[in-house]
């Protein structure tokens, strides 16, 4: 079996164990990075709507805010505050790693103020090509990338996790870290109705439990209010659809969101999946109005969800179009303080996998990718303070 020594092994390609493997390598570190699709796999390619990061320092309060009335107050507001503080200048990162951002910010459900930056409605797509980018240019010697890898196991000696036997195209590897960090994504492909991608399959959490870490807010599986569902497959409508003034009507024509919050379409989005879904029931649909926008204006601001709905027969401008609510992120995961740490010696989680108290019951729209660079870099840092010294952050 073929045996690579390395200092932090990866696992997961998304933007989280992306920007964590570069930030480590930006730290000298040797780097391991496995994930079991292409680099440019995982859910952060999906991610249309944007990035949340407070807009300049005067924003972080009000940003924090919102990220702990979403979450129901079930955050760890430690977590919160390391959050709003580090954010912007990782989105700064992602710039000169060549993302451009529109000079339009948007809104979305549960923020006070604009303050999404977005490439039109791929940004998640624009993310995970900067990032893969980023690595293919790092890769050597010291960044190793095992691509279409599946981990079978982490490896655990003394109580410490010091690596993981994998399957990858070229046979099993088995690979001794000084670290290990997962980024391995969510578990909503669990569900039927997901907008997840295929791989969201858990196996970050499945890795973690059986090497004796802690799970955490399982329970909180947060819905994306407004999926167009064919055939069992459900596609997202981001949210900035309603940020930039998109309505919900019933099947009777009302706009009913005023029965059910003041902020109307731009309520945190479990309350408006929740009545979008009273509303199905009770109605028969619920459909998505971007029609008062203007065609041309709604066709160049999302081309991505336009092109994705026009073989379905739908155009986004000119039509009609039925949501309904379907999983879309899973807030709980692997239990980790503020750095990325679980209760076992050398091993790691950041992203979607983790639950690092970000989001408590309900994240706020928009924070998945920045939490992915917040702490996908905090986690990396920890893991690597373990081994070396690292430069205090800039
Ligand atoms: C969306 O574009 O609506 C998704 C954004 C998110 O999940 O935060």
């Amino acid at each position: 079996m073929r045996i690579v020594e390395t200092e932090l092994l990866v696992i997961g390609g998304g933007v989280a164990g992306a920007y964590a493997a570069l930030t480590a390598r930006s730290y000298g570190a040797d780097v391991t990075l496995a994930c079991k699709t292409p680099l440019t796999g995982g859910s952060t390619r999906w991610a249309q709507g944007g990035i949340a990061a407070p807009l300049a320092q005067g924003d972080e309060e009000a940003h924090a805010l919102d990220t702990l009335k979403a979450g129901r107050g079930l955050c760890e507001p430690e977590t919160v505050q390391a959050f709003v503080r580090d954010a912007r200048s990782h989105v700064e990162t992602l710039r000169d790693l060549g993302v451009t951002f529109s000079p339009h910010v948007t809104l979305e459900g549960g923020h006070s103020r604009a303050r999404i930056r977005h490439t039109g409605d791929s940004t998640g797509h624009s993310i995970s090509l900067a990032l893969a980018g980023a690595l293919g240019a790092a890769r050597g010697p010291a960044l190793n990338v095992l691509e279409g890898a599946f981990v079978r196991n982490l490896r655990v000696s003394g109580g410490a996790v010091v690596g993981a036997d994998l399957l990858t195209p070229d046979g099993p590897v088995q690979v001794r870290a000084g670290a290990v960090l997962l980024a391995t994504g969510g578990f909503g492909r669990l569900y039927p109705v997901t907008t997840a991608p295929p791989e969201g399959t858990g196996d970050g959490l499945g890795l973690a439990w059986q090497a004796g870490a802690a799970l955490r807010d399982l329970e909180f599986v947060q819905f994306h209010p407004t999926a167009v569902v064919r055939s069992g497959a459900a596609f997202l409508v981001t949210e900035a659809a309603r940020g930039e003034g998109g309505r919900l009507l019933n099947a009777r024509g009302e706009r009913f969101m005023e029965r059910y919050d003041p902020a109307l379409e731009l309520a945190p989005r479990d309350v408006v999946a929740r009545a979008i879904a009273a509303e199905i029931a009770a109605t028969g649909r619920v459909d998505l109005d971007l029609r008062h926008l203007g065609a041309a204006f709604v066709r160049s601001r999302f081309p991505t969800v336009t092109a994705s709905l026009a073989p379905l027969g739908l155009d986004l401008g000119a039509d009609l179009i039925p949501v309904q609510p379907a999983v879309h992120y899973t807030m709980g995961g692997v239990q980790t303080d503020v750095q990325g740490r679980t209760g076992v010696p050398g091993l790691y989680a950041a992203g979607e996998v983790a639950s690092s108290g970000l989001h408590g019951a309900n994240r706020l729209a928009s924070n998945s990718l920045s939490e992915g660079l917040v702490f996908g870099a905090r986690a990396a840092r920890a893991a690597l303070a373990v081994l070396k010294p690292v430069p205090a952050r800039t």
